[in-house]
């Protein structure tokens, strides 16, 4: 096989340089016709021999047949459901001091492309670390009727015996529970496990018609059941079916990097706070303080009723609304946590009409966050820093923290 070789085609196998790791964890390459190739489970650096599963005019899909030359950041994955095809944790097989920097790199390359923001300084934030434990889990039902998590790239499910990154207090259930599934599901039941790490408090919801058989009496069970978890010193209620941070160690971090990026504007003396996609009230409750003015506006019930009870005390009003069709009122500060599709131009306006002198956008996906910051740029604002925190190693997720003025 030559480098040269071109014109690839499905089933065809080449070998590859791996440029760079990208957003969404696949290293890329070119092929012989310049095409950009997206290879899975690989490292930057590298030179493997690929098989194409896809290719299209502009951009091809190959699956690693072996690696002829590895990056020195490649390691053998803990875990060994990894080696059986479990796609929870698609970088296991990159060393974990390696992961972080990966993630900075990722953003670095979307502020400078995407947003077009290449003079804004992206800087490495903090990491759990690597035995920070995931408190909330969505898994999924096996054929035989176990639990797992789906095959990489595959609605298929690897049944999971131990997981590297679940806290003890769920994987106990995961371990020891059956599932039952009821006849007329349909598809593969999913099901949500949920631990507080401070109290030890355990849930389960079954988002479809399976049920967990043999749950010891302490877990309670269903979308609206609650378990506490405590960050940053506050105790917070948080439903089975509301979001939340993946772990105790991850919520305390993100509070600890909005609490520095909102420096001076948490007080009130430029207005109210907005909590734009509020959750739970995580940042309210935790950095807000008491006689400040909080909006929280967030789309659940389930997460408005938790706020509810989490700011109880607060001078708080929860707004259960889409953030886009909520009324701007004037602030002087606006958090700003949207899913992983980001703001996108109708929040951006809501925001900017606001008059927020600063602004605090919390992304869980670097595109999003590229394209959020460029559409703030647009609406006057200016960036000042990006922090990328590693709250989901051994994954490619990562977590942008940027702050911006006018
Ligand atoms: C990434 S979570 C952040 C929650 C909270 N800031 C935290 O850290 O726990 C995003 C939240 O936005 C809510 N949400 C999703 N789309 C929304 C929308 N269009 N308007 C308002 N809230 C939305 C979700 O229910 C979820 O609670």
């Amino acid at each position: 096989m030559t480098d040269a070789e071109s014109s690839a085609q499905v089933g065809a196998i080449r070998r590859l340089h791996i440029e760079r790791l990208v957003a969404g964890g696949d290293g890329m390459a070119r092929d012989a016709d310049g095409r950009v190739v997206f290879v899975e489970s690989v490292a930057a650096g590298e030179h493997v021999d690929a098989e194409f599963v896809e290719v299209k005019r502009d951009f091809a899909r190959a699956r690693v047949v072996s690696v002829v030359a590895p990056s020195m950041e490649r390691v053998q994955p803990p875990c060994r459901h990894v080696v059986d095809g479990c796609g929870g944790c698609n970088w296991q097989h990159i060393a974990t001091t390696a992961q972080h920097d990966a993630k900075v790199e990722i953003v670095r390359e979307a502020f400078a492309r995407t947003a077009r923001l290449p003079e804004v300084p992206v800087t490495r934030g903090g990491s759990v670390g690597h035995d920070a434990l995931r408190t909330t889990v969505r898994m999924a039902v096996t054929a035989d009727g176990r639990l797992g998590f789906r095959r990489g790239a595959s609605h298929e499910v690897v049944n999971i015996e131990s997981c590297l990154v679940m806290h003890p207090r769920i994987a106990e259930l995961v371990e020891t529970a059956g599932v039952r599934v009821g006849k007329d599901a349909h598809g593969t039941p999913e099901v949500s496990l949920r631990c507080g790490d401070a109290t030890g408090e355990r849930g389960v919801w079954s988002h479809d018609r399976a049920r967990l058989l043999g749950l010891p009496d302490d877990v309670v069970t269903g979308a609206g059941a609650v378990v506490h978890e405590e960050v940053a010193g506050v105790r917070l209620r948080v439903s089975m079916e509301s979001f939340f941070q993946a772990s105790r160690q991850a919520a305390e971090l993100l509070v600890d990097a909005v609490s520095r990026a909102a420096d001076g504007c948490l007080d009130g003396s430029e207005g109210p706070v907005i909590d734009a996609y509020g959750g739970v009230g995580l940042f309210s409750a935790t950095l807000v303080p008491i006689d400040v003015q909080a909006i929280l506006v967030e789309s659940s019930k389930a997460a408005c009723d938790d706020a509810y009870a989490n700011l109880r005390g607060h001078t708080a009003d929860i707004v259960q609304s889409r953030f886009e069709q909520w009324k701007p009122q004037s602030a002087g500060l606006v958090i700003a946590d949207p899913a992983r599709s980001g703001l996108g131009k109708a929040a951006v306006s809501v925001i900017a009409h606001t008059d927020a002198p600063r602004v605090v956008l919390v992304s869980c996906d670097p595109v999003a966050a590229a394209r959020d910051a460029r559409l703030l740029v647009d609406a006057g604002y200016s960036p000042d820093a990006v922090e990328v925190l590693d709250l989901f190693p051994h994954t490619h997720h990562v977590e942008v923290v940027s702050t911006f003025r006018r």
